[in-house]
């Protein structure tokens, strides 16, 4: 089939690349010249993600059978709306559906509403006074949270980023007065446990999940810092964490079931990928997030390892008839970032970047590469993630060192790396942190 993606970054460059594998014809569109994409394309369009009417144009003349879209900002503009309003087939969610993503009180609200397990105490508010009014009122931490899209790094945790009240409140008035993410705050409980993410393919009414990853949120190592986009990712070769059993996994996605069954039933039935962040706590998984899309890095994990052909998949989705017969290997896996430096402050970009393929291959890994740039014949960083490096093999600890060697091979003066992502070290606090909370 011909199939049209839109998106950029690395994990974009996983999904194009797992639909040229499994035999489709991808016509390309993104902002920058992402080189794993061009080569796996037969035409890309550069321009703005969000411009539908050249989206729209340089899907018909292709003539597309089907759509893929990568990041939220797209969906949020209405693109799949308006490629369905051109007779364009969609494995992603419509502007309406994807406000499970774009309005974080939507999402409170419907869990709330239909009585759904894993919500958090939340409130929202559309000026700063009253959200400050509310947390004087509370006696437990919270977290501040933009209402809006802000690339996963508005979120402000309170004994993390926010020390004290004045902090809190400080965070509120800049949010209002920035009007950062555009939709006034919410203020939720803080959940105190270990994160996992449990992503779905979904086809309006059916869930199939896919394997358990773990992100890494916080841009340095020992997580610490402020919050990124994700740094890193790993994931195991059974399918779930070290810390993490079959029994809480099975409830992670019984909730994905019950978001999906929901929004059917509100008269906006969701198709795509869904994206479940939860915080595996005392009392079971909390539901931190819930995104209208593949989960970045967490989408080079899984797709990584799909065995089944990507293409039948997505078509699915777009026309609800996906079946239960998804395939992932049972192969770990750990992906770590490559990075601008400074990135999560403040990015230094328009170095070059070079990566050794065959190095990466040699070494059992893959290279993604994301944020990246042609300027002058020559691969330069831009202000986001620039390459993901997925090392793949039969253990977590194998998959760490593959990615580890196949780092040596990406060269760039001003890049930046948490090299502690999926070590046995890293991975063991995780999982005596979580004994220490199941006890407590
Ligand atoms: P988000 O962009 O919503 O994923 O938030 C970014 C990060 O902030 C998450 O990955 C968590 O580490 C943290 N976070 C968000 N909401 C909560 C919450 N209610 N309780 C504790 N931590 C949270
Ligand atoms: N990795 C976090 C996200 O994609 O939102």
């Amino acid at each position: 089939m011909k199939v049209l993606t839109v998106g950029g970054g690395g994990r974009e460059l996983a999904a194009v690349d797992a639909l040229y594998r499994s035999g489709s014809e991808v016509y390309a569109v993104m902002k920058n010249a992402n080189p794993g994409i061009i080569r796996r394309s037969k035409a890309h369009l550069l321009c703005d993600e969000k411009d539908l009417e050249k989206v729209c144009s340089f899907a018909k003349e292709n003539g597309v059978d089907l759509a893929y879209i990568g990041p939220e900002a797209p969906l949020e503009a209405g693109i799949v709306d308006a490629l369905e309003a051109a007779g364009i087939r969609c494995a992603a969610p419509t502007k309406a559906a994807a406000r499970i993503e774009t309005s974080k009180t939507f999402m409170r609200e419907l869990v709330e509403k239909h009585h759904i397990k894993g919500n958090l105490g939340f409130a929202h508010f559309d000026n700063a006074e009253d959200a400050a009014r509310y947390i004087d009122t509370l006696d437990h931490e919270i977290v501040v949270k933009p209402v809006g899209l802000t690339g996963g790094k508005g979120v402000k945790v309170q004994g993390e980023h926010l020390l004290n009240r004045e902090d809190t409140v400080a965070y509120i008035d800049e949010i209002f007065e920035n009007n950062i993410g555009g939709a006034g705050v919410i203020i939720e409980e803080k959940a105190v446990g270990e994160e996992f993410t449990q992503m779905a393919f979904v086809d309006g009414k059916h869930v199939v999940p896919m394997p358990l990853v773990q992100d890494h949120k916080r841009a340095y190592e020992g997580d610490q810092g402020p919050n990124t986009g994700g740094m890193g990712s790993y994931s195991a070769a059974d399918h779930l964490l070290p810390f993490v059993t079959q029994e809480e996994r099975k409830e992670a996605i019984s909730i994905v079931q019950a978001i999906v069954d929901a929004m059917a039933a509100e008269g906006c039935p969701y198709r795509g990928a869904m994206y479940g962040q939860f915080m595996l706590t005392r009392d079971g998984p909390k539901i931190i997030e819930i995104n209208a899309r593949f989960g970045d890095p967490e989408a080079m994990n899984v797709l990584s390892i799909l065995e089944t052909p990507f293409e039948k998949i997505c078509l699915g989705m777009a026309t609800g008839t996906l079946t239960d017969d998804v395939v992932f290997s049972h192969k770990a896996t750990v992906c770590k970032y490559v990075v601008p430096r400074g990135y999560g402050v403040k990015s230094e970009s328009g170095h070059e970047i070079t990566v050794d393929e065959e190095a990466v291959k040699k070494a059992g890994a893959v290279a993604y590469y994301a944020n990246v740039d042609e300027k002058n014949g020559k691969l330069v960083t831009g202000t986001s993630r620039s390459v993901g490096i997925v090392g793949i093999a039969d253990s977590l600890e194998q998959a760490e060192r593959n990615c580890e060697k196949a780092l040596k091979a990406v060269k760039c003066d001003a890049m930046a790396v948490r090299h502690d992502i999926g070590t046995p070290e890293l991975i063991q606090r995780r999982v005596d942190h979580m004994k220490q909370i199941r006890s407590a």
